[in-house]
């Protein structure tokens, strides 16, 4: 199962929704390869953002060596899960893809019980806990979509 976490910068959101997951599927049986990327480039081959390693820190969870990269074509065929963080990263996403390649890309909250298609909010220029949300979030959403491949 291949699966892509998609937000704007690559180094908020989707670096830790990218933690998140592996983190989950470390005792899982089936064969897990996931990514993150951003619609934009401008952080390319930066470290996520020291709130959003800070964070994954205080959940066990180590995403320093991940570097940030925009999305590529290719991306599209290859992966079998595409998640996007908000309805931005959404239609962008969707504006790229072929016909056939539009189902895989869905939100983040698509399988999520309290959160369903509610948008991951950008944290980037907030303060105070919008990365704990963020976190809560994505930790809830990919709970729910764990739970979706095993039925
Ligand atoms: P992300 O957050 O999409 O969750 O990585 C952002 C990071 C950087 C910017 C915007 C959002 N930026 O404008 O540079």
């Amino acid at each position: 199962m291949k699966i892509l976490m998609v937000c704007l910068g690559n180094i908020c959101r989707s670096p830790l929704a990218q933690g998140i997951l592996e983190n989950k599927v470390k005792d899982y049986h089936l064969t897990f390869e996931i990514d993150s990327a951003g619609t934009g480039g401008w952080h390319a081959g930066e470290k996520p953002d020291l709130r959003s390693i800070q964070i994954a820190n205080k959940n066990n969870i180590d995403i320093t060596a991940q570097r940030a990269r925009k999305i590529r074509s290719i991306d599209f065929e290859y992966f079998d899960w595409i998640f996007a963080m908000d309805q931005s990263n959404l239609n962008d996403l969707r504006k790229q893809a072929h016909e056939h390649e539009l189902d895989k890309i869905v939100k983040m909250t698509h399988f999520s019980k309290k959160y369903n298609l509610q948008d991951i909010p950008d944290p980037y220029y907030g303060e105070g806990d919008g990365f704990q949300i963020v976190y809560d979030m994505l930790s809830e959403s990919i709970d729910c979509f764990l739970d979706h491949l095993n039925k």
